[in-house]
């Protein structure tokens, strides 16, 4: 994919605020810190479209992006970080459930792992649960500049056999060195196009 322009379109914490106007989307979903906005930026070759942090729980809201004029990305907040405020918990899952669920023209689902960590039932369900509503799940081991390469090809097998997926279906990225762009974007495009046939 070549990038031509990239914009932030809006943000969101129901569906009266989403973007009307309906380009094939792809979301980016996992554990708060994990890196899901810095992988949006590598994608789109720009180092501040979306806010990134090293505190946890930086994102907050749904925030839409555009490309090209005629794909919509979407960074979603992270889940699973304990410090979170209770209150908080309780209207960030209904908010990013009701999104994956509801959103007609939402294509495919992100969802970025940590490469040095083994995925548990969370991942897992969150997978099912994609797969349930026909959002195709791409999965990302992200960070993996971490890890020497010997490291992160152990991780990616440990990783994919915990997930019952074979282990060529997980892309092994890095927004620091930009490790696996062109493989996230095509398998994005893969699943926009497809639909289009
Ligand atoms: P929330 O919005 O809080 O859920 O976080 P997020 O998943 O959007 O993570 P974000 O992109 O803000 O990155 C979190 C931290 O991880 C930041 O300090 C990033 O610089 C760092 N980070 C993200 N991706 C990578 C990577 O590929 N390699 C390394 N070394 N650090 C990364
Ligand atoms: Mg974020």
């Amino acid at each position: 994919m070549i990038v031509k322009t990239a914009e932030f379109v809006t943000s969101a914490v129901k569906p009266s605020q989403y973007p009307r106007t309906l380009y094939p989307e792809v979301a980016f979903a996992g554990r708060s810190n994990v890196g899901k906005s810095s992988l949006i930026n590598t994608l789109v070759n720009r180092k501040r479209l979306v806010k990134t942090s090293s505190t946890p729980g930086r994102t907050q809201l749904i925030n839409f992006f555009l490309v090209n004029n005629s794909l919509s990305l979407v960074d979603l907040p992270g889940y699973g970080y304990a410090k979170v405020p209770e209150s908080v918990k309780r209207t960030w899952g209904p908010m990013i459930e009701m999104f994956l669920k509801g959103r007609e023209n939402l294509k495919a689902v992100v969802l970025i792992l940590d490469v040095r960590r083994i995925p548990g039932m969370e991942e897992q369900n969150c997978i099912d649960w994609l797969t349930r509503y026909r959002r195709t799940p791409i999965l990302v081991l992200t960070k993996a500049d971490k890890l020497s390469k010997s490291e992160q090809k152990k991780q990616r097998r440990a990783i994919g056999s915990a997930l019952g997926q074979d282990e060529s279906a997980l892309v092994l990225f890095s927004a620091k060195s930009r490790l696996g762009k062109p493989e996230v974007w095509s398998a994005i495009e893969k699943v926009v196009i497809d639909e289009h046939r």
